[in-house]
């Protein structure tokens, strides 16, 4: 099974951005974690700042992997692009956050992601990913 974990902009700088928010590992040691405990599963990672390059990656792994693991970081509130690109593939993607956005700005509340992606799962850290990944292991 292959799980694609993109993460969108500014998320290079966990472990040092907001720290309070957002926690204190980066998400190279993380990743570390999520292999070890899936050794079964090909986990994949991919990180960019750039909405095009993020859509991109969805368009060439949409057709293949078996499901995608998403922060889309502050596109999620913004970006009709990366919600047509969703629907455009067959895999299917979760959304995640790692904080919850529910409790910050009422900006944060909306997601033009969350309609076409299988579910969101936000505000439990790192393991957001963690639990984002059983969701995709879930048949239904
Ligand atoms: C985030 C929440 C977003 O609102 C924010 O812009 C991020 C990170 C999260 O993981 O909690 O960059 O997606």
């Amino acid at each position: 099974m292959k799980i694609q974990i993109i993460n969108g902009p500014n998320l290079n700088l966990l472990g040092v951005r907001e720290k309070s928010i957002y926690g204190n590992t980066g998400f190279e040691t993380y990743l570390e974690q999520l292999h070890s405990l899936y050794p079964a599963l090909e986990i994949d990672y991919y990180q960019s700042n750039i909405e095009g390059e993020i859509i991109n990656k969805l368009h060439q792994i949409g057709f293949s992997y078996d499901g995608v693991v998403l922060n889309a970081g502050a596109y999620t509130h913004t970006s009709i692009a990366i919600a047509d690109a969703i629907v455009a593939i067959n895999t299917p993607v979760v959304e995640v956050h790692i904080s919850n956005v529910y409790k910050r700005e009422e900006f944060r509340h909306t997601s033009m992601l969350a309609a076409s992606c299988k579910g969101v799962i936000a505000g439990f850290g790192m393991d957001s990913y963690r639990l984002a990944i059983e969701s995709l292991l879930i048949v239904n």
